[in-house]
């Protein structure tokens, strides 16, 4: 296993630059934030919507069997007994007695194994991580405890080793519904969109005569307390996920996971990323609701994580709320002419941490520098079908008809595609804020143009110009983006 590449400094980089930039602001910045809560600027609200757009057409566009829906996030609190998440989704969590501080256990010792490999000890570091697992499956608390200690793991604020007993901790957000407030109005932010799925399992695939194997697509809110928050839009308290489930017939799981699997790392690839980037990880530790599980891994500045998760759900879901509800949850399949309730096998991936590997893969530093002059430049290389503006359109200077005819640009560009138009400063500068926030081409209209209505068309990542008729620009970039 290579060393793992973690680049804190990288990290920083990039936060700042979403900040700078208007892609990210931390929540109430006014009121000093909100911890893990963040709020899209108007480079990131366009970047997040054209990333949602591109998994929403190769999900459900792209698939005949596969349609969308929209569920509340609100939702009877019994749905989340019978998933499992008032009795299961728990994160063993340690208090540091000194600072009062608490952390989610894996992720402390996940940090010291990360220490470990940024000194190379990299065996060591995967035995520590087999360790882990095997006490997590096993919900050894004790035993976690006693690794922690062995292993010298100190709390980073009190820097001492003064830990309490490991306890379970629930991540989901409640409140209250209605106006009386008794313990039947509780209710729970939702933990994941799924369940809003499963609970319209049978009002959908009815509506919508569908015939397994089918599946069901959902975008939308998520919220959980989580406990360590750190680390800018990889873990947050209220995210997006982009969520389908999809319904098969029992026994055939293992081919369904498969093929999800594969499916999912192409869209993946298809972003054009680098195979070199992404891994698959195992579950050892099932949630309660799996009987196969993984993870397909990005490796951001702060080494391999999870983005997206494949899991084969059974009918742990279905057959729950059928028990819970008292509604039967089972489709008659004609083909073999029997009822049973459908198993699940689905894919599920954080929008945040989509974006965020979006802006950690795109963002580079470079160096310009010639023997003449020193010059560098910020550059986001986003892919042009995601880029949250998609042509810059900049008069040379402010008179003499080119204003005019960039305008005519515009109009005939900014029905198809996201539009920027800049008069103000040099050229150089205008060029440089394109590139700062990832516009793939940029059109500058000069003298020239209003002798042979010719326009330099510059390309972001090769920086290079060439002059096209105006009346062709639309088309060159409709093709990129479209690709
Ligand atoms: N329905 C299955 C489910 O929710 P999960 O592995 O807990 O599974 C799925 O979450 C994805 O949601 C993760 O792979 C991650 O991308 C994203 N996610 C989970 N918790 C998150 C958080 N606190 N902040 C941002 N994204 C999160």
């Amino acid at each position: 296993m290579r060393p793992m590449a973690t680049d804190p400094n990288r990290f920083q980089a990039i936060i700042s630059h979403c900040k700078e930039y208007g892609f990210i602001f931390p929540s109430s910045e006014i009121y000093d934030g909100l911890q893990a809560v963040y709020d899209y600027g108007q480079w990131g609200s366009e970047l997040k919507k054209n990333i949602k757009d591109y998994w929403w057409k190769s999900m459900v566009q792209l698939h005949e069997n596969i349609v969308g829906i929209d569920a509340a996030i609100f939702m009877h609190p019994t749905i989340w007994k019978a998933s499992g998440h008032v009795d299961n989704f728990n994160d063993p969590m340690i208090d540091n007695k000194d600072s009062k501080k608490r952390y989610r256990v894996d992720h402390l010792i996940e940090t010291k194994a990360e220490e470990m490999r940024n000194e190379g000890r990299n065996d060591e570091a995967d035995g520590l991580i087999d360790e882990m697992d095997k006490l997590l499956s096993t919900d050894d608390f004790d035993g976690l405890r006693q690794l922690i200690i062995n292993q010298g793991i100190k709390c980073p604020i009190s820097k001492t080793a003064n830990w309490t007993e490991v306890r379970q901790f629930n991540l989901m957000f409640s409140t209250q519904i209605g106006s009386v407030s008794d313990e039947a109005s509780e209710i729970y932010l939702r933990p994941e969109t799924a369940q809003g799925i499963f609970v319209n399992f049978l009002n959908v695939q009815k509506t919508g005569r569908l015939k397994i194997p089918f599946g069901i697509a959902q975008i939308g809110k998520a919220f959980r307390n989580e406990i360590v928050a750190r680390q800018f839009i990889f873990r947050m308290r209220e995210f997006e996920q982009m969520e389908m489930q999809y319904f098969i017939r029992p026994g055939t799981q293992k081919e369904w996971y498969e093929s999800w699997k594969e499916e999912r790392m192409k869209w993946h690839l298809s972003l054009g990323i680098s195979k070199e980037k992404y891994r698959f990880h195992d579950h050892v530790k099932l949630a309660h609701y799996a009987d196969a599980a993984c993870d397909i891994e990005y490796e951001f500045p702060i080494g391999f994580k999870e983005v997206e998760g494949i899991h084969s759900r059974t009918d742990f879901d279905l057959k729950n709320h059928q028990e819970y509800s008292k509604k039967k949850m089972q489709y008659f399949d004609s083909e073999i002419n029997q009822n049973y309730i459908p198993y699940v096998i689905e894919t599920s991936i954080g929008l945040d941490r989509m974006f965020l590997l979006i802006i950690s893969e795109a963002y580079a530093e470079e160096d310009l520098s010639t023997a003449e002059k020193q010059d560098s430049r910020v550059v986001l290389r986003l892919p042009s079908k995601i880029a949250p503006m998609k042509l810059a359109i900049l008069p040379l200077v402010k008179k003499d008809g080119l204003p005019e005819i960039a305008r005519k640009i515009m109009d005939d560009c900014k029905t198809h595609f996201r539009c920027f138009y800049e008069e103000k400063d040099t050229i150089g500068k205008r060029y440089r804020r394109m590139d700062a926030i990832g516009t793939p081409f940029c059109v500058t209209v000069d003298q020239q143009t209003k002798q042979d209505n010719t326009v330099t068309i510059r390309y972001r990542d090769t920086m290079q110009q060439e002059r096209i008729p105006a009346d062709k620009v639309r088309e060159v970039v409709l093709k990129e983006i479209n690709t």
